[in-house]
């Protein structure tokens, strides 16, 4: 009963979507497919849901979820799914609804929609599932919006390259910064001006782990176990704290300025696993701080570098600081909260609005 509409022939054969502009007009529909159904797809859920009437009157669209995918199950409603039966649905059985009897990547092609948005786990390696998804998502004509910081540190320029042949955008806000604007903020200095080159603090659990060691005087694997604790850090904290998720997002700002088009593996990478307490008590000593710097330059790099605490840079726990060096104009700085749920979900909205612009000419990007 619940998810009648789901298997009908009907929902499967739908032609391909023709192009978005067929909707354009007063509060016409948008409608969305939802990869990913955690800690951020259920926000963006619940934020769609919260603002459709001011998403209505101040930018004329009503969005819709018509479909969800989580990694075993599907759900199908063309009129708009309904947020509470599809919570329910996963707390009853793990699942958003029974299992698809095809790629998720047909679903998304297949389905009648005007937007992808991915929120599945980012794979550094292979850039799986998302990069399919995306791939599958602009082929059928369909802009995307994703935080999958994956699929854009391995193929950054394909992916663009195929949103134009296909006439689609292709949003990506949320991947660096969580809700803090980094990309924005950075297209911003670099219109008119030119941006130089990039530092930034780009992982949240390193800077609270570092944060930690300099104010408590522990060692490495104390702060860790505290970040672990306290929910900074991951069970299995690797990618973080090995610097990778600090290469893939300096590699997507730099790819978005473009400054550089390198790819998460050519950015040289160094962790914080071997800061000592002596070097971080050291740099205390000396007004100084021991943080993990990304640098988009000649090249890019990811390294624990000792930088003055007088340094906006030197932000303090679970917080992300971007400087963006501009040769007409100085140096600026974008501070904000780099993770969480509804922080993501708002710069996601925030590109669901942006493609919505475009599409009726009342933005530019
Ligand atoms: N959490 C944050 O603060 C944050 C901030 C910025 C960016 N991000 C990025 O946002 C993405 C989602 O993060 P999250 O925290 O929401 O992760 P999460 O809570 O682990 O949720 C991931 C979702 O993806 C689904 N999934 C896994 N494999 C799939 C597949 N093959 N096909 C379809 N769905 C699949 C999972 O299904 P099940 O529910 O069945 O397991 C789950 O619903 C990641 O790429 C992450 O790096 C997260």
């Amino acid at each position: 009963m619940l998810y009648r509409q789901e298997y009908t022939e009907k929902a499967w054969a739908t032609t391909l979507p023709k192009a978005s502009k067929d909707h354009v007009g007063s509060s016409a529909p948008m409608r969305v497919v939802l990869a990913g159904f955690g800690v951020v797809g259920r926000s963006f859920f619940e934020l769609l849901r919260d603002k459709t009437p001011e998403l209505a009157s101040r930018y004329g669209f009503v969005p819709r979820v018509v479909a969800i995918v989580d990694s075993t199950g599907y759900a199908f409603d063309e009129k708009g799914l309904d947020l509470a039966r599809i919570l329910r649905a996963k707390a009853k059985t793990g699942k958003v609804g029974p299992a698809a009897d095809r790629p998720v990547k047909d679903i998304i092609s297949r389905t009648e929609a005007d937007v992808l948005v991915e929120a599945t786990p980012t794979n550094f390696r292979s850039g799986e599932p998302g990069l399919s998804h995306v791939r599958a998502a602009f082929i059928s004509k369909k802009h995307v919006v994703t935080c999958n910081k994956g699929p854009l540190g391995i193929a950054f320029q394909a992916l663009n390259e195929l949103a134009r042949h296909n006439g689609v955008q292709f949003r990506y806000s949320g991947a660096v910064g969580g809700g803090t604007p980094i990309l924005d903020f950075g297209k911003t200095c670099s219109t008119g001006d030119d941006v130089t080159k990039i530092t930034g603090i780009l992982n949240g659990t390193c800077n609270f782990i570092l944060t930690r060691m300099e104010q408590d005087h522990l060692d490495f694997r104390d702060a860790l176990g505290l970040a672990q604790k306290e929910g900074y850090a991951e069970k299995d904290p690797t990618l973080d704290v090995n610097g990778y998720d600090s290469a893939v997002k300096i590699s997507i700002i730099a790819n978005h300025l473009k400054i550089s088009r390198a790819t998460v593996a050519e950015v040289k990478t160094k962790g914080i696993q071997a800061v000592s307490s002596a070097e971080v008590s050291d740099a205390l000593a000396k007004g100084k701080a021991v943080r993990l710097v990304a640098t988009a330059d000649n090249e890019l790099t990811v390294e624990p570098v000792v930088i003055p605490r007088d340094d906006p840079l030197c932000v303090s726990g679970p917080y992300n600081a971007v400087k963006f060096h501009c040769r007409s104009s100085g140096p600026k700085v974008i501070v904000g909260k780099g993770a969480g749920g509804p922080e993501t979900a708002s710069s996601m909205l925030r590109d669901l609005i942006e493609i919505r612009g475009s599409m009726d000419g009342t933005t530019k990007k």
